[in-house]
């Protein structure tokens, strides 16, 4: 697996790509409980780790959305489009990096109880903010950003690129695109 892999309006994944080691996230508690989570294995492992210590720091933060086929993108792309709400915040199929399984979506339990507004998460996506990193994960969509990345500040959405990178990323303030040098 490329954990460099770049996906964005730019680069765009055949309707056909389907990582191969994915496997189930077991994280969850209960809420959407027909929805399957998948997660390439060796991200899933490192944001178990990050879990442990986000719980131990206070913040129960869960797994909100992982990998998602091109198929699903497109469903949920398209009930997005007739719902009229506002649409820029989602990938079109194809242009999802949840289609790589290599990043989450992440939402928290707030005293037991399930929170995915992220104006209610600001203390957890602080946390993880400053120290995703630590676990190989970035900030894939920061503030300022959607002239390179192609979308607006989504603090919930974290993507896995290894520790190296996410350090360099983190330290630089830069985006992926900036990082591999394909920025336009
Ligand atoms: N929200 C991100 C951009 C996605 O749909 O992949
Ligand atoms: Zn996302």
């Amino acid at each position: 697996m490329n954990y460099l892999m770049l996906v964005n309006k730019n680069n765009r994944l055949n309707k056909d790509y389907v990582p191969d080691n994915l496997t189930v996230v077991k994280n969850r508690k209960g809420d959407k409980p027909n929805l399957i989570l998948l997660l390439d294995k060796v991200v899933y492992k490192k944001f178990l780790e990050m879990v442990k210590v986000a719980y131990n720091d206070g913040y129960d933060i869960i797994c909100d959305s992982a990998y998602r086929s091109y198929d699903y993108q497109e469903k949920l792309y398209k009930e997005l489009l007739k719902s009229k709400k506002d649409i820029s915040y989602l990938a079109k199929p194809g242009e999802s990096e949840h289609q790589t399984g290599l990043c989450v979506d992440i939402a928290a339990y707030q005293k037991g109880r399930y929170v995915d507004d992220p104006r209610k998460l600001e203390k957890e996506y602080k946390w993880l903010f400053n120290n995703s990193f630590k676990f190989g994960f970035i900030l894939r969509y920061p503030k300022g950003k959607r002239h390179i990345t192609g979308y607006p500040y989504e603090p919930w959405h974290f993507r896995y690129v290894g520790v190296l990178a996410a350090t360099r990323i983190m330290n630089e303030g830069i985006t992926l695109e900036e990082y591999l040098g394909k920025v336009g």
